[in-house]
C-alpha cells in the first residue's frame, strides 16, 4: 500500500499500518513501512504485524503525508527484518516495495556487486532502489531514474517507490496486481481495494506496462513512452465492513456462513426457472463445438475437476490439469480448444502461465474468477464471476462453493441443456446449505476423532472431487496428515494405511449405482476396523454401515455434492479450532501466490 496526501483524521502513518492489516489475509511473513520527508524513514520487522507496530511510534511519524508500506511472502532469502520490505540505496535516498520476482535479478546484482553497491538483504527486489540511485547519481530526475530501472528488471512485479524530499510515490505493473484508489483528499496505491477501502471506494485498475505518479498534485498514469493513459474509475461496491470478521471467531467460519448469500449472488440473473433457461451475460457469444480444457491449482484444480466431470455429464468433451503441469506437459491447443482457467484471486501465476500459453497456440479463453480487474480477465477472451464477495481466510470455501455453482451453469450453458428440473434443484441449494450450517453435526464429529492418526476422504464421480477437496481443507488448516482417493481407488493400495485410528469420511449421494458401489467400498474399510463417518442424503442405506452421519437435504448430484463440501468444511474447521491451529492464517500458506 502507499498513500499520497493526508486527511485532518488520517496521516500517512496510520493508513499504512492500518492498510497493511487489511491485507494480512494474503499471507505474510515480515513487513515494513517507509514514509517520506526531507529524509525518509523505514521500519520494518520480521512476523506479524504487531512486531511492526511496537518497532513503530505513530505519533512520532505523524509528521509525514506520503509512504509506503508491504507485507512480505518469502520468494528469495527466508523471512527477516533485512529481507522486509521496504528495500533502500545506500544512501536512503529511494525506497521500494515490490510483490513478484525479478528474474534477472543476479546478473543485476553481480553487475551492481562489480560497481561497488553493498546488497542488505538477500532479495531480488534489492537490486531495483540500487539501480534508481545509479541513475539519480547519473543526475536523473526521480521519474526517470524509476523508469530507466524499471527498463532493466525482467519477471513479474508491482513496484512502488518513495524518494527522499519528494511528496510523490512511483509505481508500476507487470504480471502482478496494482490498483489505484481516488480520495478527496488523498491517493492510494496498493496491490488489492481493502487495503483503503476505508478511505475511498473509486478505483483505477491498472494494466500491465502502465506507470503511475501519484503526488499532491494528482494521479498520472503513463505507458512505457511516457504518453498520458485514459484511465476508467470504477466504484467498488464491497462494503468496507465486508471484510471484517462481523462476530465470528475467524474469517474462515464468517465465509463458511456466507456461503448462501455468495450462492444466491452467483445465480442472481442467470437462470430463469419458468423458462427453463440459463444465460450467463459474458457469454452470449461463446459459441464452443471443439473440446474444453480447465487449468487451475489449489481448491481451484478441484473446482476445475468438478467442472469438468460435469460438462462430460452435459456431454461435451472436457478435461481437468493442475496449472503448472499444463505447461509443463505442453498440452496441445488449438483454435477450437476453451481453455478455461478457475481462479478464485485472478491472480495465480501457475494459472496465468498456463492460459497465457493457451492463447499464444491460438485457443479461446475464459476466466472463471472472483475477481473483477484481476490479471487473468485481462488475458482472456472472456469472464465468469463467481460472486463470492471478498474472501480473507487464506483456506478457501465460499469461493469453492461458488465455483461449483458457476461451473454448473458453465456446463450446462456450453451444453446449451438446462432442464426445469435442473434449475429448481439449483435455486435450491443456498437455502439447503443454510439447513446445513443450522444442523451440522460436524463439531460433534470433531470432537470425536480430534486425536486421530490420519483422516480419509473418499468419494465418488463428482464427490471424488469434493473428497480431494475435503482432505486438502483438512490438511491446510489442521496440519494433520488427510488425503482424498477415488472411492473405487482405495482398494488399490490406499487401504493399506487404513486402521481403527484412521476415520474415513465418505460421501455418499442419491441411491443409484454410484451410491451402491460407494457403500460397497465403505465395507472394505469397515471390515479393516476404521471408523466411518458418511456424509449422506439419506437415499441410500449408507448410514448402515456408518458410525456416525452428517446429513445433507436430499437433492440431485450436484446440489448434494456442494452441500457434502460444507459439512466437511466444517469437520476441517472445528478439528483445526480444537487443535488451536491458525485458521484463518495457515502456516506457509499464502491466499493468492504470485509466482510459479
Ligand atoms: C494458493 C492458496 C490455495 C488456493 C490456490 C489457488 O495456493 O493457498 O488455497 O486454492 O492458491 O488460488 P486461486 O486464487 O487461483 O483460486
Amino acid at each position: 500500500i502507499g498513500v499520497v496526501g493526508e486527511t485532518e483524521e488520517t496521516a500517512a502513518v496510520d493508513v499504512l499500518l492500518d492498510g497493511l492489516s487489511q491485507l494480512e489475509y494474503r499471507g505474510y511473513d515480515s513487513a515494513g513501512i517507509a514514509l517520506a520527508n526531507t529524509e525518509l524513514n523505514v521500519h520494518k520487522a520480521q512476523g506479524e504485524l504487531e512486531a511492526l507496530e511496537s518497532a513503530v511510534s505513530r505519533p512520532a511519524l505523524r509528521g509525514s503525508s506520503t509512504g509506503i508500506g508491504h507485507t512480505r511472502w518469502s520468494t528469495h532469502g527466508p523471512p527477516s527484518d533485512a529481507n522486509a520490505h521496504p528495500h533502500t540505496d545506500a544512501d536512503e535516498q529511494v525506497a521500494v516495495v515490490h510483490n513478484g520476482i525479478i528474474e534477472n535479478y543476479q546478473a543485476l546484482r553481480d553487475e551492481l556487486t562489480a560497481a561497488g553497491v553493498e546488497f542488505a538483504s538477500d532479495t531480488d527486489t534489492e537490486v531495483v532502489p540500487h539501480l534508481i540511485a545509479s541513475h539519480l547519481a547519473a543526475g536523473d530526475d526521480p521519474e526517470r531514474a524509476f523508469r530507466r530501472a524499471v527498463d532493466r528488471i525482467e519477471g513479474s512485479y508491482a513496484i512502488a517507490a518513495v524518494f527522499a524530499g519528494e511528496d510523490a510515490i512511483y509505481g508500476v505493473r507487470n504480471e502482478s496486481p496494482l490498483v489505484l484508489g481516488l480520495g478527496d483528499d488523498a491517493s492510494y496505491l496498493a496491490s488489492d481495494v481493502p487495503a483503503f477501502i476505508d478511505h475511498t471506494d473509486r478505483v483505477v485498475y491498472l494494466e500491465d506496462g502502465e506507470f503511475v505518479r501519484l503526488g499532491p498534485d494528482g494521479v498520472q498514469v503513463t505507458d512505457a513512452d511516457g504518453t498520458r493513459v485514459e484511465t476508467t474509475v470504477e466504484t467498488v461496491d464491497w462494503d468496507a465492513a465486508d471484510t471484517g470478521k462481523s462476530g465470528y471467531d475467524h474469517y474462515m467460519l464468517k465465509e463458511i456462513h456466507e456461503q448462501p448469500t455468495a450462492l444466491r449472488q452467483c445465480l442472481r440473473g442467470r437462470v430463469d426457472e419458468l423458462e427453463g433457461d440459463i444465460s450467463l451475460e459474458s457469454l452470449a457469444d461463446l459459441e464452443q463445438s471443439g473440446p474444453v480444457q480447465f487449468v487451475a491449482c489449489g481448491t481451484s484444480y478441484h473446482a476445475a475437476l468438478y467442472g469438468a466431470a460435469l460438462c462430460r455429464e452435459h456431454g461435451v468433451r472436457a478435461t481437468a490439469s493442475i496449472a503448472s503441469e499444463y505447461t509443463t506437459d505442453r498440452v496441445p491447443v488449438d483454435e477450437d480448444t476453451l481453455v478455461v482457467g478457475v481462479t478464485q484471486s485472478g491472480e495465480t501465476a501457475d494459472t496465468l502461465r498456463a492460459l497465457r500459453e493457451a492463447s499464444r497456440a491460438g485457443g479461446r479463453t475464459l476466466a472463471v474468477t472472483n475477481t473483477v480487474g484481476s490479471s487473468i480477465t485481462r488475458v482472456c477472451d472472456h469472464a465468469l464471476y463467481i460472486r463470492a464477495g471478498p474472501e480473507i481466510g487464506v483456506a478457501a470455501t465460499k469461493t469453492f462453493a461458488s465455483q461449483q455453482l458457476a461451473l454448473t451453469l458453465l456446463a450446462a450453458s456450453l451444453s446449451n441443456t438446462s432442464s426445469h428440473r435442473e434449475i429448481e434443484s439449483l435455486r435450491a441449494v443456498p437455502d439447503q446449505v443454510q439447513t446445513v450450517l443450522d444442523t451440522s453435526q460436524a463439531k460433534a464429529i470433531a470432537e470425536e476423532f480430534v486425536n486421530a492418526d490420519a483422516f480419509f476422504f473418499i468419494g465418488r464421480g463428482l464427490a471424488y472431487p469434493v473428497a480431494l477437496e475435503g482432505a486438502l481443507k483438512f490438511k491446510e488448516i489442521t496440519y494433520e496428515h488427510a488425503e482424498g482417493f477415488a472411492a473405487g481407488e482405495l482398494k488399490h493400495g490406499p487401504l493399506a494405511l487404513v486402521t481403527k485410528d484412521t476415520p474415513v469420511f465418505a460421501i455418499v449421494t442419491g441411491d443409484g449405482k454410484r451410491a451402491r458401489k460407494t457403500i460397497s467400498n465403505i465395507k472394505e474399510v469397515e471390515a479393516r476396523d476404521a471408523p466411518v463417518i458418511v456424509v449422506t442424503d439419506g437415499e441410500s442405506e449408507a448410514e448402515r454401515y456408518a458410525d456416525h452421519v452428517l446429513e445433507i437435504p436430499a437433492t440431485d448430484e450436484r446440489g448434494a455434492t456442494v452441500l457434502a463440501n460444507v459439512q466437511l468444511q466444517l469437520v476441517s474447521y472445528w478439528v483445526a479450532n480444537l487443535l488451536g491451529r491458525s485458521i484463518d492464517k495457515p502456516r506457509n500458506l499464502a491466499k493468492s501466490v504470485t509466482v510459479e
